[in-house]
């Protein structure tokens, strides 16, 4: 078996050309040992079929502590950074049933699709103010002016987090999924997490008609979430409601611009905008190479063993480019059909934030055709920066002309 020097690792040049590296391992090895920036070896799995299986594979399990066992054992010195930070960790995203089943109950039930829908007319709203914001100028990073903005103010306001820490929001969440500075991550989690049982204190002082309050007030089978799961459920739909939804519109403007005649497509009909999203997600989902499992007991994939007790990467980006599944998978075409992509999982973990993302992608990309029908890149595309983090597939910034 090769040593770790030897393997691939998802570095910075990893990411600058994440598609045409993933074709080459589909191609060659698709079950391939690569190594984290931290230096944890794990197993990819990069082809469409068994990205699938796997998600569904009760043996591909995600327990945190259990995956904490295994990187203590593959790595005694501790100089990996652990993945987890305990206390925000035990969440239903890094649990298996029964555990996972019981918090994705209670929360299901308190985050349903009546909520998702009543908050259609707020995230229009939110939109459109952020257009006409933007109107005064000729020139803006879209990011900094529109996809950052929008989903924090969108989850600020279903869970009911007052304006005045809106800003300390994106700041904890753009440092909890930096890779580069482990001390400036750990300590946001911790600042987001005092603020959080803050913010709980509050709502259950006086409650109020939103996610938090319905959060405290589930129950099942006289069942309820205790203050930590409040914590660090609350904490989950914050991080993975924000940085992901951010880059579906970031990296959905760039796949358009990129392919001016897509742009000319919606433009003509704003009403294909489902299908503008759809395929930005399987194109380029904001989730960038997959999502990590670990082998409760060896399990074969492919032609290729793998032990138990090794850590497994599902890789979500590369699945949803197998030609095996989409034709021709590194064009990008707002008609076609792209059910089925893995952008937001499979499965029991399946994202429960999808409805919400899908609400606020279609609400951005119509209001920026509608408005801004001449939008163009103002610098070269070819030029663009991706962000480097193992878990969001998103760009710095994304300067464009509005008229
Ligand atoms: C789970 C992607 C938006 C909340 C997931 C998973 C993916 C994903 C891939 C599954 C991870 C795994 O199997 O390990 C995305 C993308 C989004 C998005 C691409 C935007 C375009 C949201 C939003 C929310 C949210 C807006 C909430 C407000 C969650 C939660 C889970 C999850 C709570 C865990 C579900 C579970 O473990 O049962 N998401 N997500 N996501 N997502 Fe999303």
């Amino acid at each position: 078996m090769s040593t770790t020097a030897e393997l691939p690792v998802f570095d910075e040049e990893f990411v600058a050309d994440l598609h045409a590296k993933y074709r080459e391992i589909r191609a060659e090895t698709p079950v391939q040992r690569m190594v984290t920036p931290q230096g944890l070896p794990l197993w990819a799995i990069t082809r469409y079929e068994d990205a699938r299986n796997a998600l569904t594979d009760p043996r591909l399990a995600k327990d945190f502590r259990r995956t904490g066992e295994i990187i203590d054992r593959i790595d005694p010195e501790g100089s990996v950074r652990r993945p987890f930070n305990s206390a925000l960790s035990e969440q239903m995203l890094n649990l298996d049933p029964p555990d996972h089943t019981r918090l994705r109950k209670l929360v299901v039930k308190a985050f349903t699709a009546r909520r998702v829908e009543n908050l259609r007319p707020r995230v229009e709203q939110i939109a459109a103010d952020l257009l006409d914001r933007m109107s005064e100028h000729d020139e803006v990073d879209l990011l900094d002016a529109f996809a950052f903005p929008l989903p924090i103010q969108v989850i600020c306001e279903l869970l009911g987090v007052e304006e005045g820490r809106r800003d300390d929001f994106r700041r904890w969440t753009n440092a909890l999924l930096d890779a580069s500075e482990p001390e400036v991550t750990r300590r946001a989690g911790l600042a987001m997490a005092d603020y959080l049982v803050e913010l709980i204190a509050a709502k259950r002082a006086r409650p109020a008609d939103d996610l938090l309050t319905a959060l405290i007030e589930t129950t099942e089978d006289s069942d309820r979430l205790s203050e930590a799961e409040l914590v660090s459920m609350v904490f989950l739909l914050l991080v993975a409601g924000h940085e992901t939804t951010v880059n579906l519109i970031g990296n959905g403007v760039l796949a358009l611009l990129r392919n001016p005649e897509q742009w000319a497509a919606l433009k003509a009909d704003p009403d294909l905008v489902a299908g503008a999203v759809e395929e930005t997600l399987r194109f380029d989902g904001p989730v960038m190479h997959g999502t990590l499992r670990h082998t409760t007991e060896p399990v074969t994939v492919g032609e290729v063993i793998i032990p138990e007790g090794e850590i497994v990467w599902v890789g979500l980006a590369s699945a949803n480019h197998d030609p095996d599944r989409y034709a021709d998978p590194e064009r990008f075409d707002i008609n076609r059909d792209a059910q089925g992509h893995l952008a937001f999982g499979h499965g029991i973990h399946f994202c429960l934030g999808a409805p919400l993302a899908r609400v606020e992608g279609q609400i951005a990309l119509r209001g920026l055709v509608e408005r801004f029908p001449d939008l163009a890149p103002a610098g070269e595309l070819d030029d663009v920066r991706w962000r480097f983090s193992t878990l969001i597939h998103g760009l710095k910034t994304l300067p464009v002309r509005l008229r």
